[in-house]
């Protein structure tokens, strides 16, 4: 390793455990600070400092003005600063419960970790919470500081108790290295130069440990991965994969395969603007040609044909919740692995980890923070590694659909087998022969809207309509479902999400069926409509939307119900205590207020063409 080698780390601690100050400090005594900066921090020390007349190093980290006033760090920042043995890029993670989502963004390529501990308040669940994390993420090596080691008695005894906590947790957790450093960052004991005032402590200085740490991988030792971004087409004479290497090395002339369709052929050139390449390695941004025109889309990866990512559309891994509403267990979510994004849905919760006591919990949900072991299941198969031997390809990301936030991360830990040995059996009598036989088409109508508002009333006349004109229907309704197929079903909102992914998949069936299927469910979320809606070919899924306001609902309220949850007798009850999301672009807009149930069947009928 060269003395230079660059080493990236992320730190990560509770609120106040002194992070800013301790970047702060390593960037002070690496004299890594312009002469202008350091003025400013001496007057910015004397009008926000918490230091009485001294440097307040924090300030240093803490940037923002905002941040200044309220005395907190708030997002990830990535500092550059060298010592004269080593350079380091620092990732400096907020220690606030609801800022995992960002320690997870520092740890994806970092190093090393170095976790803070107040050294008056010891290991507390969010140090423990945070070294788990760092585990998850794939982080092997951990130092951890305790800080403001000056401001307790007995500091050898406070250290060794502190030590022997943290090496009891960590020991699960397959550290490579775990070093414990007494600190005080303020005055600069063992951050750079060792303490005089600790004699008791042999151990390197923090500083001293970052130097040292050997953390060079042998990335390009590891099987090829090469997951293609985009195809590059600029004429017909040329065609290239553009990519990132995210491991092994690829060599003009070898032989590789396609993931996905299991397709082998040869790298003709690695293309870079600088000129052609005869080997790329793991980083290195290239675009590859191939000798043979075969089908490559984004989202494929491609490999030696010995040693190949597994293509699965069900897996295990470890998703790491960072949302503050909960995971709805059967809501679609889009998955970004590699370079493919693809609808998922967890499909089953093994069990949460307590980060206390690494304890396996029984749950049906995650809340923030909080880390499960999942089953996932995607709409289409994706290439995918275990994480331990691949993180580039066996790492994703959740999203939020609606939003577009990001709402988790995982690492995979093992594709499933058993979807792949279910296969579709070929019927002949299809949906289109039943159409036929039936003289319509087969079609979902989906009547949306609150408890109350009409949906069943119209749906029912609707079917009257259509059944007097010969139209085979079948009308599915909320309160019927609810007691036979569903009936283990509540209104929690992941109830809801199965209660309509169930219903989804019932009306889909019953199209497949040759029948028109009038489903009447509040259908509270645009997720789960929207993921309805997906089930169907264009224009043979209808959205009606029946809008009636929350105040007139709640004066027909036809079964008492609004009466009982607004005397809190009733729980979760969709519009009063359970959101409805309305939705935006319905095929049908149905205004019930001043119109009878009849009018609004006649524009139905209109509008459904059947
Ligand atoms: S959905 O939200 O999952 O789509 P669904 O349409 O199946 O609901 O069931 C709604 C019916 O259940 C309502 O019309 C009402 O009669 C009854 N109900 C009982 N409890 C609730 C509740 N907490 N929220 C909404 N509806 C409820």
């Amino acid at each position: 390793m060269s003395g230079k080698a660059l080493l990236r780390f992320l730190t990560c601690g509770s609120v106040d455990d002194g992070k800013s100050t301790l970047i702060g400090r390593l960037l002070y005594d690496t004299a890594s600070i312009p002469t202008d900066q350091l003025a400013t921090l001496e007057r910015d020390s004397r009008k926000h400092g918490t230091t009485g007349t001294d440097l307040d190093l924090a300030l240093l980290v803490d940037g923002l003005e905002a941040e200044r006033e309220q005395g907190i760090t708030i997002d990830v920042a990535y500092r550059y600063f060298s010592s004269p043995r080593r350079a380091f890029i620092v990732a400096d993670t907020p220690g606030h419960e609801q800022y995992t989502r960002n320690m997870a963004t520092g740890a994806s390529n970092a190093d090393a970790a170095v976790l803070l501990v107040d050294a008056r308040k010891g290991v507390l669940t969010q140090t423990r919470r945070h070294a788990y994390i760092c585990s998850l993420l794939g982080l092997r090596h951990v130092v951890a500081a305790v800080n403001k080691i000056d401001l307790v008695d007995d500091a050898p005894a406070v250290f060794a108790r502190i030590e022997a906590e943290l090496r009891a947790f960590a020991a699960p957790l397959g550290f490579q290295t775990l070093t414990v450093v007494p600190v005080s960052a303020r005055f600069g004991d063992n951050v750079s130069v060792p303490s005089e005032r600790m004699s008791w402590f042999q151990g390197p200085t923090l500083l001293g440990w970052l130097e040292e740490l050997d953390v060079s991988r042998d990335r390009a030792a590891a099987p090829l991965r090469f997951p293609v971004q985009y195809v590059n087409r600029p004429n017909v004479d040329f065609r290239g994969y553009v990519g990132t290497v995210a491991s092994g090395v690829v060599r003009a002339g070898q032989s590789i395969v396609v993931a996905g369709s299991g397709k082998q052929t040869t790298v003709a050139r690695i293309v870079t603007a600088d000129g052609d390449l005869a080997e790329a390695q793991a980083g290195e941004a290239v675009t590859l040609t191939l000798t043979d025109e075969i089908d490559i889309a984004r989202g494929d990866v491609l490999s030696t044909p010995e040693t190949r990512p597994e293509v699965a559309d069900q897996f295990a891994a470890h998703v790491l919740w960072m949302a503050e509403e909960e995971l709805l267990a059967g809501r679609p979510y889009l998955m970004r692995l590699g370079t493919a994004t693809v609808p998922v849905r967890i499909t089953g919760i093994k069990y949460k980890v307590d980060v206390n006591s690494l304890e396996h919990l029984a749950a049906r949900t995650l809340h923030l923070n909080e880390v499960g072991f999942c089953n996932l299941d995607t709409t289409a198969p994706v290439a995918v590694d275990a994480f331990a031997d691949f993180p580039a390809t066996g790492s994703f990301i959740l999203i939020d659909r609606q939003t577009n936030a990001t709402v988790g991360a995982g690492m995979v830990s093992f594709a499933l087998r058993r979807a792949t040995n279910v296969h579709r059996q070929a019927v002949t009598v299809d949906r289109a022969a039943r159409e036929r036989l039936n003289a319509h088409p087969a079609k979902a109508v989906w009547f949306t809207g609150l408890s109350g508002s009409g949906k069943s009333t119209i749906a029912n006349v609707l079917e009257q309509k259509l059944h007097a004109q010969g139209i085979r229907t079948y009308l599915l309704d909320g309160d019927n479902v609810r007691h036979g197929l569903n009936r283990d079903l509540g209104f929690t909102d992941a109830d809801r999400v199965e209660n309509i992914r169930r219903v989804g998949e019932v009306a889909r069936l019953m199209t497949d069926a040759g029948l028109v299927v009038l489903c009447s469910f509040i259908s509270p979320f645009r997720a789960e409509r929207q993921m309805v809606r997906e089930l169907f070919a264009p224009g043979a899924f209808v959205e009606v939307f029946v809008d009636t306001a929350i105040e007139d609902c709640i004066q027909r309220d036809p079964k008492g119900l609004y009466a009982r949850a607004q005397a809190g007798k009733l729980k979760n009850f969709t519009g009063i205590d359970s959101p409805y999301e309305a939705p935006l672009t319905p095929e049908v807009h149905l205004q019930t207020q001043g119109h009878t149930p009849e009018e609004a069947v006649e524009q139905l009928l209109a509008l459904l063409g059947l």
